[in-house]
């Protein structure tokens, strides 16, 4: 099946972009998709892609979007697969085991978060320095396939150093508050009541959300360097009293959206 959805992929970028090989990868969470509005080149739908299911989250559009970003071939995904729809936790990852087919080296993963350290706010950038898996279940499950990664992959740094350093650069250089943190991942769909965020933060979350990790796992995986932003769109249950709506999440994605694209495009521009 993966070759079948590389070779479909390639196909349609010959066709519409002649020779282009995306060496960067952006997953753009919710209300974050404006980058690949801004930019695209050529616009595949997941619904047209073998192997690929449709994405159904409202802010989510559902596509690869492939342009040439600040000098950088890229595809952005705009719009995930979350297991919360019910995809098989394989289905959730099998976008980024193509992106390394189609030869990708370097992964931008990007969500709405929660906020589970009291000092965040609603629209602040947290760069994720390392990552709880509480999903209850891993993306490496069942047979290893040994051309992509080994059985037991360490993951020490899956957000690789070298990115870290370049975030926390570039954030400087552009006056852009960039916080850090761990981010925890949960199934959802609902949010957290607020004893699980008080875990949360005891088991040393600094915010709480429903992707990513699946994704950073299978890139950690495959040998890829990984970077992740978080928007802080609310503070978790309980930290605050306000109850939660994914409308306020987008709406607090909105806000930030402008210096998480400005940040994006110089971390390309510099890697
Ligand atoms: N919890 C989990 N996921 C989220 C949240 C939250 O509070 N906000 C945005 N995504």
């Amino acid at each position: 099946m993966l070759s079948e959805t590389v070779n479909f992929i390639q196909n349609k970028i010959k066709e519409n972009l002649g020779n282009f090989v995306p060496e960067v990868g952006i997953v753009l969470g919710s209300g974050l998709g404006e980058l690949a509005d801004e930019y695209c080149e050529y616009a595949l739908p997941y619904s047209e892609i073998p192997g690929f299911e449709a994405s159904t989250v409202a802010g989510h559009k559902g596509q690869l979007v492939f342009a040439k970003l600040n000098g950088k071939n890229t595809v952005m995904m705009q719009g995930r697969f979350h297991y919360y729809e019910g995809h098989s936790i394989q289905k959730v990852v099998y976008p980024i085991k193509i992106m390394k087919k189609l030869g990708v080296k370097t992964l931008i993963l990007t969500n709405a978060a929660g906020g589970v350290n009291p000092t965040f706010q609603a629209s602040d950038l947290m760069l994720i320095t390392d990552h709880i898996n509480f999903m209850g279940i891993n993306p490496l499950i069942g047979e290893n396939d040994d051309t992509l990664g080994q059985r037991f992959p360490d993951m020490s740094e899956v957000y690789t150093s070298e990115l870290l350093e370049l975030a926390r650069k570039t954030a400087h250089k552009l006056k852009i508050d960039l916080e850090e943190g761990v981010y925890m991942a949960l199934t959802g769909p609902s949010y957290e009541t607020p004893a699980e965020v008080k875990m949360a933060r005891t088991l040393g979350a600094d915010a709480v959300g429903m992707s990513t990790v699946p994704e950073a796992i299978t890139a950690a995986w495959m040998g890829m360097k990984v970077m992740g932003i978080s928007c802080i769109c609310n503070s978790a249950a309980g930290i605050s009293n306000i109850s939660l709506s994914h409308e306020d999440v987008i709406n607090a994605a909105n806000v930030a959206k402008n210096k998480f694209k400005t940040l994006v495009k110089e971390v390309l521009l510099n890697l």
